[in-house]
């Protein structure tokens, strides 16, 4: 963990899903219909997702809310996530003596094609890093699989001189290919599986499904590039 992120509170491994969770029959779910037969079943129904998020807005307030904040997203996956977070951080803000102002900014970067991790990641868009420096900058990504992703952006963004960072990731998986990296805030531990919705994506489909689901045989076949 970097320097200037280590007096973090240890909030734990979020809502752990165990990797014999069934998940939920997708016929007990509404979903879109152009992706009927393409997954396998729902692993974290969407309402779960925002209720989770909450907490996380206010673990995030608790440390940081006393602050101004840069809200930095990545995109594409972490747009859902991002969009509820600040949503979730503005209500406690507006609600509380606690005062945080927030700005949001925008990265992409993309680290995967089809289901598979690719050796070089590619940094695709994103504002002038410099305007990080001195700014508490808040991390909001989708899924830390490997870790290697973050590692790569934080160790980026660290050369500007941020005061502070703190990474917030909806999901982590629990993955033999691990770099061991754990992020300050994590919504739900995952068993080693490639799910899409609520943003995330396999192949730029299926962010505009709800429920984040894992995907069956078929459907990465049907969407394989
Ligand atoms: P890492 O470098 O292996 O940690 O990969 C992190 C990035 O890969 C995330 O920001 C996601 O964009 C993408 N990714 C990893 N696992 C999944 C998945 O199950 N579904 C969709 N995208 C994923
Ligand atoms: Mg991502």
């Amino acid at each position: 963990m970097a320097g200037n992120r280590e007096e973090a509170p240890d909030y734990g491994r979020g809502v752990v899903i165990m990797d014999d969770w069934p998940g939920y029959d997708l016929s007990l779910f509404t979903y879109p219909q152009h992706y009927y037969g393409d997954l396998e079943y729902v692993l974290i129904p969407h309402g779960i997702i925002v209720d989770r998020i909450e907490r996380l807005a206010k673990d995030i307030m608790k440390d940081i809310g006393y602050c101004d904040i840069m809200v930095l997203c990545v995109l594409k996956g972490g747009y859902k996530f991002c969009a509820d977070l600040v949503e979730h951080l503005k209500n406690i803000s507006r609600n509380s003596d606690r005062c945080v102002s927030m700005k949001v900014d925008f990265i992409r970067l993309k680290s995967y094609r089809n289901d598979q991790s690719m050796d070089e990641m590619q940094i695709i868009g994103g504002d002038d890093l410099s305007t990080l420096a001195g700014k508490n900058v808040l991390i909001v990504e989708d899924v830390v699989g490997t870790g290697r992703t973050m590692k790569a952006l934080l160790s980026s963004i660290e050369k500007y001189k941020p005061n502070k960072i703190k990474v917030a990731s909806l999901l982590v998986k629990r993955t033999p290919r691990s770099d061991g990296f754990r992020p300050d805030y994590a919504g739900f531990e995952i068993p080693n599986l490639f799910v899409v919705g609520y943003a995330l994506d396999y192949n730029e489909y299926f962010r505009d499904l709800n429920h984040i689901c894992v995907i069956n045989e078929h459907g990465k076949e049907k969407y394989r590039v």
